[in-house]
């Protein structure tokens, strides 16, 4: 479900044109649904409502200010892997006891940070990140909740690089290790140890490997419990898949429904940190067609935004649906076969390949879907390009929520040294 619809053949996000929103603010520009956002967020809540789990949205998906608050005002906690996002956590007033931080390289200063903050807890990933925390704990005479993430081994079924549960993956530690990390507890006199972790990748279509992860942790809590060795917390990570092309995701409630029986066995506080399901579906990226280009084999339909402004296309071959944001004849008019492809001087700068669409010209534009979640986030200024605009739609209100980058933007921190400057 979202809220971008044709209304008489004009592409609309809740009330508002979007060819209105183009007009005013130019493109490349991502747009965004607040109600679209909001929605995704109550489902998960709803659907788990019978353990009223934590639900920590994953703040790499999209990191703007606007979506955040909007996602904290709700209740929402947030999941951080950087000093940076722990700044806009604390930037948007979310309360310290709802942030959780993993990532397999927490600098020390970054640890030091999270600690004089008191966030919820480190998903802690190896032993000398443990060992780096409770040094650090220890100077700042702070006792600090850890969680261990484990790595269960298992195939979440999803393109390779965004899987992380597997034993060859760089994530998490196993559960033997683990259970000598929670036998050994005393060696780490500052941390207490309450909890677990799993996220075993992104994308996730089917419930299955949700369920074959769990059922294992689960299985090494109560072997835990056994040895009197008892937790507060499990966070099952994030991962749930969304539509971007004919994929069949499990809903919210279908997610829930298999896993809430195994969650309650715990009997442990619940965390979720999901990142794509709550924003993929509620940002679009607006672009123009600047050239209509023939070869003797293809027809590209080049657009003004490239891979620097959304890359998942160009680093994961990912589908996005991409339509006109006005519809020309009747349903979708006559059809070709086409490349739409950016202005970046590299290959593999495109967003569909050999895909049939309506037809279009010179001026038209075109919305990339789906585009909520890893769009803006990756974003990045390869070939000097400023990042595009945020636009967040209330209903018939249009907020804009990042301002386009201006060429100053791009230079700001950049010195000549003055013996290059002849001085
Ligand atoms: N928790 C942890 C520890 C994570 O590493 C991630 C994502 C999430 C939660 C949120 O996952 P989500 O619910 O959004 O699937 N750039 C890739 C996705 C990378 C995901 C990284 N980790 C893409 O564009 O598909």
């Amino acid at each position: 479900m979202h809220e971008f619809k044709y209304i008489n053949n004009h592409l609309y996000c809740e009330k508002v044109r979007v060819e209105e929103v183009v007009k005013k603010y130019g493109t490349p520009l991502y747009l965004y649904s607040y109600h679209t956002l909001i929605d995704h967020y109550m489902k998960l809540k709803e659907a788990f409502k019978a353990i009223e789990p934590l639900i920590c949205f994953s703040v790499k998906a999209n990191s703007n200010l606007a979506l955040l608050k909007a996602l904290v005002d709700k209740g929402a906690g947030l999941d951080i892997v950087s000093g940076g996002e722990l700044f806009r956590a604390l930037c948007v007033g979310c309360p310290t006891e709802k942030i959780v931080y993993a990532s397999v390289g927490k600098t020390s200063v970054e640890i030091e940070e999270a600690i004089e903050k008191k966030i919820l807890f480190f998903n802690v990933e190896s032993i000398p990140e443990l060992e780096n925390i409770n040094r650090i704990a220890q100077r700042k005479k702070r006792l600090v909740n850890v969680a261990i993430r484990i790595n269960p081994d298992v195939e979440p079924k999803t393109h390779k690089f965004i899987t992380t549960g597997k034993l060859t993956n760089k994530f998490g530690i196993d559960f033997k290790t683990t259970e000598k990390i929670f036998t050994q507890a005393r060696n780490y006199s500052h941390i207490r140890l309450n909890g677990l972790h799993i996220h075993i990748g992104s994308q996730i279509t089917e419930s299955e490997p949700f369920v074959a992860a769990i059922a294992k942790v689960v299985k090494f809590i109560e072997k835990l419990r056994k040895d009197n060795i008892h937790l507060e917390y499990l966070n099952i990570g994030g991962g749930l898949g969304i539509i971007y092309d004919k994929e069949t995701p499990q809903t919210a409630q279908e997610f829930a429904e298999k896993v809430l029986p195994l969650l309650k066995k715990t009997q442990l506080k619940i965390i979720i940190e999901p990142g794509r399901f709550i924003v993929g579906n509620a940002g679009i990226l607006v672009m123009k067609v600047l050239y209509i280009k023939k070869t003797p084999l293809k027809k590209f339909v080049i657009v003004d935004a490239g891979m620097n402004d959304l890359i998942r296309p160009a680093l994961y071959g990912a589908y996005h649906n991409i339509v006109p944001l006005i519809l020309k004849k009747k349903g979708l008019g006559e059809r070709e076969k086409v490349d739409v492809v950016g202005p970046i001087c590299e290959s593999g700068d495109f967003f569909a390949k050999d895909r049939m669409l309506p037809k279009v010209e010179a001026g038209d534009y075109l919305a990339i879907m789906g585009a909520g979640a890893y769009g803006f986030s990756m974003a990045s200024n390869y070939n000097s390009r400023c990042r595009p605009q945020e636009v967040l739609i209330v209903k018939d209100r249009t907020f804009v929520i990042r301002k386009r980058e201006s060429y100053d933007d791009l230079i700001n921190n950049e010195r000549i040294p003055a013996f290059l400057l002849g001085i």
